[in-house]
């Protein structure tokens, strides 16, 4: 249905407006003119579809509409920088119950990047499976090689021409120069000058001068484990002595020698009637120190670990539990509102009762009388109160 028929139909007073105004206008021609225009609304709307969905991938053919009639159709085509494979349908009908026929932009596909190949010892892989604008290539090198260049390219909307964010990295062959020289020693390999990855070399200590050998503190075996990065930092050379260790109250079970070099290990015991804070092993580190370091033997029996008493128990501190029942709370405010209804009942009862009694009474002795009657009633009720 139509709107110029709805209007014809409408059983208003007033057909011509123009006539209405030239009179003051009665209140029953207004109620028509309002009439006609709700069922004209009602009409146009009733009988319409909103405008159609709308869609990320599509748009409609032509301008939109404020409402549709039943059985209109629409059309459908891809936005701009999306393309169109067959066969998903790309068009609409406003149907009887006033809902669009249902439709997807499924047909449209977004516009795709150049293809990038695998970069010579690397590979490149679309990250979310798709060459698609809006997504991501991914790039990694095979072991002993290392990219030069951006590790994410993104397919990005240049205008409405998808292109790469960045151009594609390289994958260069992973090398290290050789690793630092040291002071009282030396490695393998030292005529090399180019390491390959996972190339190693092996540090050792010279022969000491005096009476106390060097010890080789740190790693000894380096290897090349990146573009220019050795697995650790160079060992030293040098003489570790450690003091020699003395427990009071205590003696020593294991690791005698004159001499305490690098890495010597040393336990302890307590005499009889003390025991050992710390702890019983150390090793000679290093920095000539014994690490963790030597141990105490006190007086007495080995202390069990003592136990601090919770803090809600301590005399003050008063459990914020106790003493006041969230579920007492409850019961106390559900009988406070109990008492508040009973309250406000009771006492519209008694208004109720008084006015009807007033009207009983009023109605034989009249208005006259009203004020007499007013003043007599007060009275005679004041004295029970
Ligand atoms: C409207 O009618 C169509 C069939 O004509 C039906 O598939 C659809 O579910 C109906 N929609 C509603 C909201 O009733
Ligand atoms: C694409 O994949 C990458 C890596 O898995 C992820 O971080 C990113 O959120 C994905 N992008 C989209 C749009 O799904
Ligand atoms: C045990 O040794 C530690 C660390 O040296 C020290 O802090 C602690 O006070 C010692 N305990 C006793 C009971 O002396
Ligand atoms: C010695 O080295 C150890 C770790 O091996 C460290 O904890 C300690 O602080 C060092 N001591 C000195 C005096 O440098």
């Amino acid at each position: 249905m139509t709107a110029s028929s709805a209007s014809r139909k409408a059983p208003a007073r007033c057909q011509e407006p123009a006539r209405c105004q030239e009179r003051p206008l009665p209140s029953r021609c207004l109620f028509g003119i309002i009439l006609v225009a709700l069922v004209f609304l009602l009409f146009t709307y009733s009988d319409a579809c909103d405008p159609p969905p709308t869609f990320e991938a599509m748009q409609l053919i032509g301008k939109p509409k404020p409402y549709y009639e039943v059985g209109e159709e629409v059309k459908y085509q891809c936005k701009p920088a999306y393309f169109y494979i067959p066969p998903i349908a790309m068009y609409t009908v406003c149907e009887l119950n006033h809902t669009w026929l249902p439709v997807t932009d499924d047909g449209c596909f977004r516009l795709t990047c150049s293809v990038i190949k695998d970069p010579a010892n690397g590979r490149a892989v679309p990250a979310n499976g798709t060459w698609e604008w809006g997504y991501q290539l991914h790039f990694s090198c095979n072991e002993g090689y290392y990219l030069i260049g951006k590790q994410i390219l993104y397919c990005e909307l240049k205008g409405l021409r998808p292109q790469w964010s960045d151009k594609p990295p390289r994958c260069e062959k992973i090398l290290c120069s050789p690793p630092a020289k040291i002071k009282n020693g030396k490695y393998t390999f030292s005529d090399i000058e180019i390491f390959e990855y996972l190339e190693a070399v092996t540090y050792s200590c010279d022969p000491a001068p005096g009476p106390d050998e060097y010890s080789l503190v740190g790693e000894s075996l380096l290897y090349c484990a990146g573009s220019g990065v050795w697995s650790s930092a160079p060992p030293e050379c040098k003489v570790v002595k450690c003091p020699f260790p003395v427990l009071k109250n205590g003696r020593q079970i294991s690791g005698f020698g004159k001499k305490f070099s690098y890495k010597a290990m040393v336990m302890f015991e307590c005499i009889e009637g003390f025991y050992l804070n710390g702890s019983d092993t150390v090793v000679c580190e290093g920095n000539s120190t014994w690490q963790p370091p030597i141990p105490e033997c006190l007086k007495g029996p080995k202390p069990t670990h003592p136990t601090k008493p919770p803090v809600s128990n301590y005399p003050g501190y008063p459990n914020p539990r106790e003493g006041f029942d969230f579920d007492e709370f409850e019961a106390l405010i559900i009988a406070l509102m109990i008492l508040i209804i009973i309250v406000a009942v009771a006492i519209t009862g008694v208004c109720l009762y008084k006015y009807l009694q007033k009207r009983k009474k009023r109605k034989p002795e009249g208005k006259v009388e009203y004020t007499a009657y007013h003043h007599k009633a007060t009275t005679a009720e004041a004295p029970p109160k």
